[in-house]
């Protein structure tokens, strides 16, 4: 392994370094479970060199057409790109909304490239690294909730060597510039841009105050010497996706929280605390260098301090003093974003992914129905989490996780949750990203990055991930799209049938499984899909976050980009491409659907100022040049 500083990495691969998992490669069980599919798969399958191989029998029906069905995209798709540039189609038009370090308050300097910005103004400037983010309407503003996902140190922190932080100035600007950023924004002759001085505009970072509410609030693992009482916390992290209420709040979901923990003197605690750090990630050296300066983030001092973070954050972003609630009922784990949708009889329903090498997909389902106009408080503390169990019949349910079932005591059971999971023997999952609903069928899709560990390694748990179902490739490169269609057409039912929407791949250089299914051509390939969400005319926006070398299998599919896809032909189209090192996500729509938000995240190159700035990311604008909607 190279010797480069920890946060340099990618968050899955650090943990992977950190967590040396036995090899446990399989090869005859694994073959052994894909081939007792063969009945139902009709005999498609094929094996060669160690790598399951699948047909077209998990794809959708409607996928198989999509080949020969007419384009019906309201725009002329974009070729694969390489440069460090935004790409749109012809008659659309692309600008910058904001970019980290911008001022969101009254007195803040603007953005100055040799320093990062002044440590001073770090709690008032646009946050690093755009992600999930919702829009709100509030009388004639609009507001907009962003998460600002993670740092990139040697960037932020310029005068140091390498972004290792050298003073407890340096990681309180790093922990200031992440989080959530809740910002008014307002378009005018020049265009789309933050309103300085809002009354909206807040920056919840790492030291903001927040509660913690539902079954685990209070809870022994959940209590520090700071907050004895474990039901105040400072600040959210690793802010990923996110989601909307029907009741106009927005949920922040906290993913890779691991990384910001490190410990001076030993992985201390009990054996639950103890097996909770291994089964999550945390670590003796952490990613960013926090338990240097600050002794929150040392577990050796402060061992409870993970078990806080990890959740669903639920923030009104219509009231600036309005404190967040750590929603404890969604269960902790890396979570990415948080679907929301309402089952026929008005109970809530969230679904969860769990982004990680072989853990799970969820479900939260409310006791109660939302009534509009009446008190939601309550809604997300009151329910049931739910894992999933895929079966290669395309079949699958939901598992209802209780002490009951799990064994283990309501908020043990939520702060580990993916111990809890395990019991049940949830399918472990391709690392699920981004879940959408459909707003025009009962159906919902998720995401499945990529999972380099498929068939070949076990989850942190010790859980087997083998080749079947909705994860049919071993050592999967390129990731796929999973959808389900639930019970009687009810998100609350616990039964669903299940098939792939696509499956990443490359038609040119691979064969078999790993050209991709039949709706993946030469000139829409893709990989990693991860964001995701449809928009109000009911086309599915795929945004990805993978490998951009544009050589060997990955050669042709060019930058990370933004496809749009068709639920019912299965057609997909490239709609946008990012600069070469960046990755898509976020996205949401301006009040009038005439504007699109992108999020740019990581973007390489100097991007998007010129020539020795510091690459700086960004959220964009895209608009139809003659004004029509946009989605
Ligand atoms: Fe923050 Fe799994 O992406
Ligand atoms: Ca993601
Ligand atoms: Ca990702």
């Amino acid at each position: 392994m190279r010797d480069i500083p920890a946060h340099k990495i990618s968050a899955d691969d650090w943990d992977e370094q950190h967590s040396p998992r036995p090899e446990t490669n399989d090869f005859d069980r694994v073959v052994e479970a894909a081939l007792s599919r063969r009945g139902f798969l009709g005999g498609v399958l094929a094996f060669g060199s160690g790598a399951a191989a699948m047909g077209g029998a998990l794809l959708s029906g409607t996928s198989a057409r999509a080949q020969e069905a007419a384009t019906r995209f309201p725009f002329t798709p974009i070729a694969a790109q390489t440069d460090f540039q935004v790409h749109v189609p012809e008659g659309y038009v692309h600008d910058i909304l904001v970019s980290w370090g911008d001022p969101l308050f009254d007195g803040v300097q603007a953005f100055d490239h040799a320093t990062g910005g002044a440590a001073a103004d770090s709690d008032r400037v646009f946050g690093e690294n755009t992600d999930g983010m919702e829009t709100f309407v509030i009388g004639a503003h609009q507001i907009m909730a962003v998460n600002n996902e993670y740092v990139n140190p040697e960037i932020n922190l310029p005068q140091t060597a390498d972004g290792t932080p050298a003073s407890a100035e340096d990681v309180r600007k790093l922990q200031n510039l992440q989080g959530v950023t809740v910002m008014e924004i307002v378009e005018g002759p020049e265009g789309w841009a933050p309103v300085k001085g809002s009354r909206f505009n807040r920056r919840l970072h790492h030291n903001a105050p927040m509660t913690i509410a539902g079954p685990a609030a209070g809870h022994a693992l959940l209590q520090t010497e700071v907050d004895p009482e474990g039901l105040n916390v400072l600040g959210t992290m690793g802010n990923c996706g996110a989601g909307k209420t029907p009741w106009g709040t927005y949920l922040t979901c906290e993913e890779n929280f691991n990384g910001y923990f490190g410990a001076s003197d030993g992985l201390g605690g009990e054996a639950t605390v103890q097996a909770g750090y291994k089964r999550y990630g945390i670590h003796e050296q952490g990613q960013y260098g926090y338990e240097a300066f600050d002794p929150r983030f040392d577990v050796s001092k402060t061992p409870n301090e993970p078990h806080r973070f990890g959740w669903v954050v639920e923030i009104d972003p219509t009231n600036p003093d309005s404190t967040p609630v750590k929603r404890t009922a969604l269960g902790r784990f890396k979570h990415e974003n948080a679907e929301v949708t309402l089952a026929p009889d008005g109970r809530v329903v969230v679904y969860l992914g769990d982004d990680e090498r072989g853990e799970f997909l969820y479900r939260f389902v409310s006791d109660a129905p939302y009534v509009p106009g009446e008190d939601t408080a309550h809604l997300l503390n009151e329910g049931t989490l739910y894992v999933a169990k895929f079966h290669d019949d395309q079949s699958g349910e939901w598992l209802a996780m209780t002490p009951e079932t799990t064994g283990m005591e309501l908020a043990e059971m939520l702060i580990f949750a993916r111990t809890a999971a395990s019991k049940l023997g949830a399918t472990t999952m391709d690392r699920p990203e981004w879940i959408a609903v459909n707003p025009n069928a009962v159906e919902a899709y998720c995401c499945l990055t990529n999972n380099k560990n498929r068939g070949l390694k076990t989850n942190a748990g010790g859980d087997a991930t083998p080749v079947g179902g909705p994860n049919p490739r071993e050592a999967n490169k390129f990731g796929q799209i999973v959808r389900w269609y639930p019970a009687g057409d009810d998100h609350a039912a616990d039964g669903f049938q299940w098939d792939l929407y696509v499956m990443a791949g490359n038609p040119e250089t691979e064969e078999g499984a790993y050209a991709g299914s039949p709706n993946v051509t030469a000139g829409n390939m893709f990989n990693s899909p991860d964001g995701m969400a449809f928009d109000s005319a009911g086309l599915l926006w795929i945004q990805t976050d993978g490998e951009d070398s544009n050589e060997g299998e990955f050669a042709g599919m060019g930058n990370n980009q933004q496809l749009a896809g068709n639920p019912v032909t299965g057609e997909i189209a490239r709609f946008l491409t990012a600069p070469n090192g960046a990755e898509v996500t976020g996205l949401c729509w301006s009040a009038d659907r005439r504007t699109m938000f992108v999020g740019i995240q990581h973007p390489g190159g100097h991007w998007p100022g010129k020539e020795g700035d510091l690459p700086r990311s960004s959220i964009i604008t895209v608009k139809r040049a003659d004004g029509a909607l946009v989605g």
